[in-house]
């Protein structure tokens, strides 16, 4: 028997674990149990919880590293090292900002900074009343109207630093209107 599961409490730490997470990372886990070195699998296993739940919460990268056998540690290293994990809910609503060439010499510098004033967060985050998620992205297409903000699927450019709280107050009076209908 693996030592690492030669526990009397093995079968209730496993049961506890599936718990967390959908059958189909359940059946990947199990399908590279075994093998020499699993944490090779481990950005595949966190990429499939996420498109799963839209982020890592610590439950599931508790539930991971149990199944796989791989250390907290390590799994809870991965996920913070790449930025396209994400460790807390998303917003509803999801502001990208674009930091691609055209954009960042228009200034996305300062409309990032506008916006995480505004909102008091960082990129990667989401603010306390689960209303904005705050992500950086890589060119839109849309070059011609940099600097680009898109919020959910609506592009906003040219985008000052004045408009930032004008385009927040347009989705917080959409959310107030919607939860009055
Ligand atoms: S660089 Fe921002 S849209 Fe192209």
């Amino acid at each position: 028997m693996n030592t690492l599961t030669a526990t009397d409490n093995w079968p209730e730490i496993k049961a506890a674990a599936e718990a967390a997470l959908p059958a189909d990372v359940i059946a990947h886990i199990a399908s590279i149990a075994g093998t020499d070195h699993p944490e090779s699998h481990l950005i595949a296993i966190l990429h499939m919880v996420q498109a799963h739940t839209g982020w890592l919460s610590q439950a599931q990268m508790e539930a991971v590293a149990q199944l796989a056998q791989i250390p907290l540690a390590k799994v809870t290293g991965v996920a913070t090292f790449y930025h396209y994990f994400r460790l807390q809910p998303r917003g509803r609503h999801m502001i990208n900002v674009c930091l691609g060439t055209a954009c960042y010499v228009k200034g996305a510098d300062k409309i990032s900074q506008r916006l995480m004033d505004d909102l008091g967060i960082q990129f990667g985050e989401t603010t306390k009343d689960g209303m904005f998620s705050l992500e950086s992205t890589r060119c839109l297409g849309t070059c011609g109207l940099a600097p680009v903000v898109m919020v959910d699927e609506t592009i906003h450019g040219p985008v000052t630093p004045g408009e930032v709280s004008v385009i927040l107050e347009k989705y917080m009076k959409k959310d107030k209107v919607a939860a009055k209908v």
